[in-house]
């Protein structure tokens, strides 16, 4: 059969509650312009993030109501941590609240003043814990990454000769850990090949500098790999996830995003002695090590959901139903970010909206723009997010204008992507009348969940 179906079942509902054009006009001008401001039932298709938005299978509410909740040692950390040590094959398992929780933990017992940690692309927790302990975070994406329309297959990949650059120069003592993220969110939900990930191995492993893997989107990342990574193609997938591991000393984990948890996290590692600090901290911050800042309930549903992530039907589906509008939008000449990543659609702001200039925030125009048509409410990558030094208060384009659609797991379906589409193509067709913005009131740092914005 050609046409690929999404592969469950709707058993539980949660109604849309549809808005005229007129009613976001109002909503969208009382939440000063700025899309987290909306309350989400004025949403009608919340593609602001995948993180905790995917629908749980039966298996998964199911597996809650057998949460054990005692204090220490319950049969539902045994059961989440066999499930972790399985697929990930580390020795040390850290449960935690949710993947920035396992960062902070992570930098704060490696990182010292002055570090440098490389990563493909550091997600914006990860780089603002590095800073927080007063580390360098370093981006070294690979060149061909630059090119928003090439359909080169690996965009999420480091840059090898940069990286092997920076241990020659900086020395192993003062890069306290290497970082690999899969997918690259920050870079578009790119995959990285097992070969750059091999690459990044070795190069860390000579130099005796720790290698970890933040495995937040590890299955898209891994099917990405069996699709397109001749070597693989036959390879099951959750031996393609082991593999990955294999090669690294530890990662940290969103279960937010490929475990389909609503909460939850872990930080794994293969070092007794580190595990032994991280587990003080853990204790400080987030609770004993048999549970971390998680339920019982919670840790069951995430060791239902690592199983069943990893089922290459749904990883089939997944894929497939963001290159559908990927390649939709591609047909009809709409830029945007090319091949298709995993877990998001990222429009080109800057080529959508050439008349707008950064400073005037097309990304955000966008999405204020697609609110109102449609009720669809998308996230600025662009100027808004990293445009201005929290130190100076000055502003600069940032190298890419997106704005992202973030695609929650099981949540919707191929008709809600058709009338995004459809939405999308309306604001193409009247994008010429589409004006800048400027803000009006912004915080000093991360100001794009709370500033203000008007029309220019
Ligand atoms: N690393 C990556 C690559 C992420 O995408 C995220 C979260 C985190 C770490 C932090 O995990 O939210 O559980 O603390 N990304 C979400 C997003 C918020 O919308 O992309 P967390």
């Amino acid at each position: 059969m050609k046409t690929v179906i999404e592969p469950f079942r709707i058993k539980m509902v949660e109604p849309i509650k549809l808005t005229t054009r007129e009613q976001r006009e109002a909503l969208i001008r009382k939440a000063h312009h700025n899309p987290f401001l909306l309350r989400a039932e004025d949403v009608i298709i919340d593609l602001l993030t995948d993180s905790g938005t995917s629908a749980m299978s039966s298996e998964g509410w199911g597996a809650m109501m057998r949460g054990d909740e005692s204090y220490a040692g319950a049969r539902s950390w045994y059961r989440f941590r066999d499930t972790v040590k399985d697929i990930f094959g580390f020795e040390q398992v850290i449960p935690t609240h949710q993947g920035r929780a396992a960062e902070h933990i992570l930098f704060s017992v490696t990182v010292k003043p002055g570090s440098i940690v490389p990563n493909n692309t550091h997600f914006d927790t990860t780089r603002a814990n590095i800073e927080f302990v007063g580390g360098k975070p370093l981006d070294l994406p690979c060149a061909e990454a630059d090119d928003l329309d090439s359909d080169y297959p690996f965009k999420g990949n480091m840059d090898i000769a940069a990286l092997e650059a920076l241990v020659a120069e900086e020395g192993p003592e003062n890069i306290p850990v290497i970082m690999v993220t899969v997918t690259n969110n920050s870079g578009g939900g790119q995959p990285v090949s097992m070969a750059n990930i091999r690459a990044v191995s070795r190069i860390a492993r000579d130099a005796g500098i720790p290698f970890y893997i933040d495995a937040c989107r590890f299955a898209e990342n891994s099917h990405f790999i069996k699709q397109r990574e001749a070597e693989f193609k036959t390879t099951p997938v959750i031996d393609i996830a082991r593999e990955m591991f294999d090669y690294a000393d530890g990662c940290t984990m969103s279960a937010k995003k490929d475990a389909f948890g609503n909460i939850g996290g872990f930080l794994c590692t293969n070092d007794a002695a580190l595990a032994h600090q991280e587990r003080n901290i853990l204790i400080l911050t987030e609770g004993f090590p048999t549970y971390g800042g998680l339920a019982g309930r919670d840790l069951e549903a995430i060791a239902v959901g690592l199983r069943e992530i990893l089922d290459e039907h749904y990883l089939d589906y997944r894929l497939f139903s963001t290159r559908y509008v990927v390649e939709h939008l591609r047909t009809a000449g709409i830029p945007v970010m090319a091949p298709a990543g995993g877990h998001a659609v990222y429009l080109d702001a800057r080529r959508f909206l050439p008349h707008i200039d950064s400073l005037q925030y097309p990304g955000q125009a966008l999405a204020v723009e697609l609110y109102i048509e449609a009720g669809i409410r998308a996230v600025e990558i662009g100027t808004v997010m990293f445009g201005a030094d929290p130190h100076t208060g000055e502003e600069h384009p940032a190298r890419l204008e997106l704005l992202r659609l973030a695609i929650p797991r099981r949540v919707y379906t191929q008709s809600h992507m058709d009338y995004v589409l459809e939405a999308i193509g309306r604001v193409w067709e009247r994008r010429e009348n589409i004006r800048g913005m400027r803000i009006i009131k912004a915080p000093r740092f991360l100001r794009h969940f709370t500033a203000r914005f008007e029309w220019v």
